[in-house]
């Protein structure tokens, strides 16, 4: 435990006013209205229709905070804060800011939820700019991690992959770009279907990337593959929906076949990592019956899917997830 002091408890309890800041130049996508070229807060105002008054108020705070600049007349940003915040930027991170905006509703519920034990957000993924955030904000998480672990996951001389939840396919695409003989198999609810298709072909690995539609939960997955992976899906439901999961994708491998599992593994104590302890809570305000797992747990579902050789990969990801992996006899 620390020991902390009232000015620390409160720069934390008000830290979501930066948050806030930066989320709303997302949402407004002020970024691509700024470049190098100083611009008058009057001017941007006009552009994006906007009272000039208060986005003067937004455009000092993001200065303050680092993230554009204010001098000569007018507000600048440069390249790089452009570039990750600019919603027409192909390495755009906004999309996950859009997302983290859409859940602030569903976390200021948490003392809700904990009173309950239940999620009582009204918001899902139903409506099309959430599910779009959603989806392509996975899209973001995934490329600070996929380009890089495709160099390092043990996947050659695998021809079939099965993504399970795979979303955008992110993860499919960048190992069949590492592995020229894999091809594929993105399973995820039929309304992720034109992200993953669109995202495969943007990649130039749309004729090995194929997306097969359902629900992992009720619907059989098909079979005969070499790789199973199931990233960043288990936390989304409870251990007995978790333990039929991977009892599924583990029948969906031939023998021989390894099931890899990347989550935000907590460890057996439950109280660390801190990413994984806080993205339970996330799971808490915002699904049924989701929440981060111990590697224990992990390991016990894949053990209990019949997997062998059960060993958790050196790999540390951003925010601290980790990668089981087993193989099936
Ligand atoms: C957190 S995202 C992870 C996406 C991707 N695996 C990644 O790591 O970037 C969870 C994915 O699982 C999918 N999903 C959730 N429940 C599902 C279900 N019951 N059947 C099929 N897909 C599901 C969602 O649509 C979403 O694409």
């Amino acid at each position: 435990m620390t020991r902390p002091t009232p000015g620390e408890l409160l720069t934390l309890s008000g830290r979501y006013w930066e948050t806030c800041a930066l989320h709303a130049a997302a949402a407004l996508d002020l970024f691509a209205a700024l470049g190098p070229v100083p611009r008058p807060a009057a001017d941007l105002a006009r552009e994006l229709s906007l009272d000039p008054r208060a986005l003067g108020m937004l455009l000092d705070a993001l200065a303050a905070m680092g993230l554009a600049a204010k001098g000569d007349g007018g507000y600048r940003a440069d390249d790089e804060a452009r570039a990750l915040l600019a919603g027409d930027s192909p390495r755009s991170v906004r999309p996950m800011i859009m997302h983290h905006h859409h859940i602030m509703e569903a976390w200021q519920l948490l003392p809700e939820a904990v009173r309950t034990g239940r999620a009582t957000s009204r918001h899902g993924f139903e409506d099309p700019v959430r599910r779009e955030a959603f989806l392509m904000g996975m899209f973001v998480n995934a490329m600070a991690i996929a380009p890089g672990l495709a160099r390092e996951l043990p996947l050659s001389g695998r021809a079939r992959l099965l993504d399970l939840g795979g979303g955008p396919g992110t993860y499919a695409i960048h190992f069949c770009l590492e592995n020229p003989g894999l091809s594929a198999t993105v399973f995820d609810q039929p309304a992720t279907r034109p992200f993953a298709l669109a995202t495969a072909g943007r990649f130039g690995v749309g004729d090995r990337v194929s997306f097969a539609p359902g629900d992992f939960l009720s619907d059989p997955l098909p079979g005969g593959f070499d790789a199973a992976w199931l990233s960043q899906i288990l936390h989304g439901d409870g251990p007995a929906d978790c333990r039929s999961i991977v009892a599924k994708a583990a029948g969906a491998l031939n023998p021989g076949g390894v099931l890899f599992i990347h989550e935000f593994i907590l460890d057996d104590a439950g109280d660390t990592p801190l990413f994984a302890t806080l993205f339970a809570l996330n799971m808490l305000v915002q699904t049924r019956n989701g929440q981060s797992y111990t590697e224990g747990e992990l390991r016990a579902m894949m053990e209990g899917a019949g997997l062998a050789d059960i060993r958790r990969l050196p790999f540390r990801g951003p925010n601290d997830s980790g990668i089981l992996a087993g193989v099936k006899p």
